[in-house]
């Protein structure tokens, strides 16, 4: 009966998100729907969300309007919102009620049973949200790529950062037993995956649920598979990046010589109030020892400027971190309160316009020093991971580089090939390149 139906996914937020939305296609196709990319042709509409700052909610909602249009239209398509957004406290009984044109409601936990979900819709409004069952399902799975494979291996989050949201609805840390993931991996190099990325909320917690394994075992038994060219991970967390998992990277040829570790704040009195469980003194000493071990890595960041009781003081300490350390690229968020979370009960005492010029100075200082950073790579030669033609203009080639740089040049390289690329020119986010000459 739904072998014609089509359905479109929306989705916003991190990595995993994403994955998730391949585990809701995957299932789909699986009970005989199709995808469609146009929005005005699907009989099922599936927004997959985020709630990691305020932003990421008004962008659903800002959608609603759009959609009620739609099913005022043709009141026979389904319209549903999944992801983390419902899965706060009391949200997803809201959502029914402010747009009540929606049929359905799921959330992180629950997206293994959307094919059933969505039938039980035709009849009426269904609310489908469940506490973390304490398991990472095995569901089918439609990848993007056909190159890159995202391969979760620990779901939850038990940090407890105080601004942050994500504890509170993806749940408890969960880490998948070691040999599934291999087989995983094994199975999608069979397809003709080159790349994989581990993904986690704190990927460095890896194991510890378990006390079987460990991240770094993990990474050790992956890089052993033949015909994986590239191992990447994320997200870490500074105060779980251990000096022996710098060690075991630096001798294991897949595993990329990128960094991502979010600072999140230069002050340490900031760290403290966010609950990060590092100095600033402590992170600078991580990044100068995989510095020292493995000099060519990228290493990028995230900050929050304008958490509470942010003083001038705090803020200049990021600015000093960032001059002094050169991060090749960092993620800056404006401090965005979240209902549940302790730094929610904290007094926001930074005022909106200080925390937008605090955003400024800190973007255009990254700007600036991301710049310099790719220029010093003109000349050199590096391999890239080709991933087809460029979004922005087709008939160019876009790849990446070990260290995660986008790179784009002119000829012929499928997705999933690699090449020896020179580096010809630059700017603050993109290398410019041409295929190195084999003399
Ligand atoms: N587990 C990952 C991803 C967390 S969300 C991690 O720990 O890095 C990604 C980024 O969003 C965080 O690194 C943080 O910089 C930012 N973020 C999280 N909560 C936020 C909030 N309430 N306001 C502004 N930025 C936030
Ligand atoms: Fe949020 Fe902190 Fe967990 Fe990252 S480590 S998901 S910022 S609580
Ligand atoms: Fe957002 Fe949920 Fe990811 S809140 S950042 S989509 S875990």
């Amino acid at each position: 009966m739904n072998k014609e139906k089509l359905f479109y996914l929306i989705t916003y937020g991190c990595q995993m998100n994403f994955h998730d939305s391949e585990k809701m296609a995957g299932q789909l196709i699986n009970a005989g729907y199709k995808e469609t990319n146009d929005l005005q042709q699907a009989d099922i509409i599936i927004f997959n969300t985020c709630c990691v700052r305020e932003k990421a909610e008004e962008k659903v909602r800002g959608k609603m309007g759009e959609i009620k249009k739609l099913k005022d239209n043709n009141p026979s398509i389904l319209v549903g919102i999944g992801g983390c957004m419902p899965q706060q406290e009391g949200v997803g009984k809201k959502l029914l009620r402010q747009f009540p044109f929606l049929n359905f409601v799921f959330g992180p936990h629950t997206l293994d049973v959307l094919p059933a979900l969505i039938e039980e819709s035709n009849e009426k409004q269904v609310l489908a949200l469940k506490k973390d069952k304490g398991d990472v399902p095995i569901l089918p799975v439609k990848r993007k790529s056909s190159f890159r494979a995202w391969i979760p291996i620990i779901k939850g989050c038990e940090n407890f950062c105080t601004y942050c949201i994500v504890p509170y609805v993806r749940g408890k840390e969960i880490s998948r037993p070691m040999q599934e993931i291999i087989e995983e991996v094994n199975q999608t190099v069979k397809e003709g995956i080159k790349e994989v990325v581990l993904l986690g909320q704190n990927v460095n917690a890896y194991g510890r649920d378990r006390g079987e394994y460990s991240f770094p075992l993990l990474l050790k038994e992956i890089n052993k598979i033949s015909g994986l060219a590239r191992i990447r991970y994320m997200t870490s967390h500074p105060r779980d990046f251990s000096y022996n998992l710098v060690d075991v990277i630096a001798k294991l040829d897949k595993v990329c010589e990128h960094f991502h570790l979010p600072m999140q704040a230069g002050s340490s009195k900031i760290l403290k109030k966010m609950n990060r469980g590092y100095t600033q003194e402590e992170y600078i000493e991580l990044i100068k020892y995989i510095r020292k071990k493995i000099p060519h890595s990228s290493i990028t960041t995230d900050f929050i400027v304008g958490f509470p009781g942010e003083e001038d003081e705090d803020f200049s300490q990021t600015i000093k971190v960032v001059e002094e350390f050169q991060f090749d690229s960092a993620f800056m968020f404006i401090y965005s309160s979240r209902e549940g979370t302790p730094a929610a009960k904290m007094a926001d005492s930074v005022p909106q316009d200080k925390k937008k010029e605090r955003h400024n100075k800190l973007m255009n200082l990254q700007q600036q020093i991301s710049l310099e950073k790719n220029r010093r790579l003109i000349g050199k030669d590096v391999e890239i991971l080709s991933e087809g033609s460029s979004k922005k203009e087709s008939e160019l080639i876009m790849g990446r580089t070990r260290t995660n740089k986008p790179v784009v040049l002119s000829g012929f390289l499928p997705p999933g090939d690699l090449a020896f690329v020179t580096i010809k020119g630059a700017n603050s986010h993109t290398l410019f390149a041409e295929l190195t000459e084999t003399p």
